[in-house]
């Protein structure tokens, strides 16, 4: 019987990232209830509803765990008791850039945790034949230089479009050791383009999935997530 202090176990095909990850991918850690909800997000029967829902859930994961990343400085306050406390606070300010459209359905999760957040936008679509990343445009906070980035798509299958995102980024004066890369399902073959290309920028992947098909599409992946999450019934 199991010990009452030991967290479930997750069937061993699900229990562990792919060992051979690249140095700048960080996978959430591999719990039940992060299972259950990329299960639920994969599943052909779930509803748009739900499947909003689930993502919602995993994004906002996504979003506590990427802020562990941002670095702290010793703060000190004093408190209600008059007693000097010595904490920390975060070295600097921040803002959000999602890659529309799918992105954009994670930026509630983190305006919940960070306040009055500053959000950009970059308008890049994969072509439907080739899977080519094209940029259409991106609209950022005047002082995005001076800022970390929290780049959000949540899918990362060739890799095509968060690099474009992140050149757009860098012409823009934001340093690449200052971007973190937020993302639900990735690949093997996604996370290598962008450690090859951007190997300083932060990923933070919910799932690492097995590979790319023919198409450029993530399996067994959960299809395509923007028209799940904002169109499909
Ligand atoms: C999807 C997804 C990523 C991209 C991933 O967006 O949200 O942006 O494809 O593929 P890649 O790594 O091969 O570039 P898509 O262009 O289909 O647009 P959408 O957000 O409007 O669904
Ligand atoms: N975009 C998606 O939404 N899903 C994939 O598997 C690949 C690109």
């Amino acid at each position: 019987m199991a010990s009452c202090s030991t967290k479930p176990q997750l069937p061993a095909h699900l229990a562990k990232a792919p060992s051979s990850l690249p140095p700048n991918t960080h996978p959430l850690p591999r719990t039940g209830q992060l299972a259950a909800l990329l299960t639920g997000l994969r599943n052909k029967e779930t509803s748009r509803g739900a499947f909003v829902f689930y993502a919602d859930r995993v994004n906002r994961l996504l979003v506590e765990e990427g802020l562990n990343h941002l670095p702290v400085l010793e703060k000190t306050v004093t408190t209600p008791t008059g007693l000097d406390y010595n904490g920390v606070g975060f070295e600097g300010k921040i803002c959000g850039v999602s890659i529309m459209r799918a992105g954009e359905s994670m930026e509630a999760g983190l305006r919940e945790c960070c306040r009055a957040v500053r959000i950009g936008k970059i308008l890049i679509q994969r072509d439907e034949e080739t899977a080519l990343a094209k940029l259409f445009y991106a609209k950022l906070p005047e002082d995005i230089a001076e800022r970390y980035v929290l780049l959000l798509d949540p899918m990362l299958a060739t890799g095509g479009s968060a690099i474009k995102a992140i050149e757009v980024l860098i012409d823009h004066g934001v340093p690449e050791e200052r971007i973190i890369f937020l993302n639900l399902v990735s690949c093997p073959e996604g996370l290598q383009a962008m450690y090859d290309a951007y190997p300083k920028v932060k990923i933070v992947t919910a799932w690492v999935d097995e590979a790319l098909n023919q198409q450029k599409y993530i399996v067994p992946g959960l299809g395509d997530f923007g028209d799940r999450y904002f169109t499909s019934r």
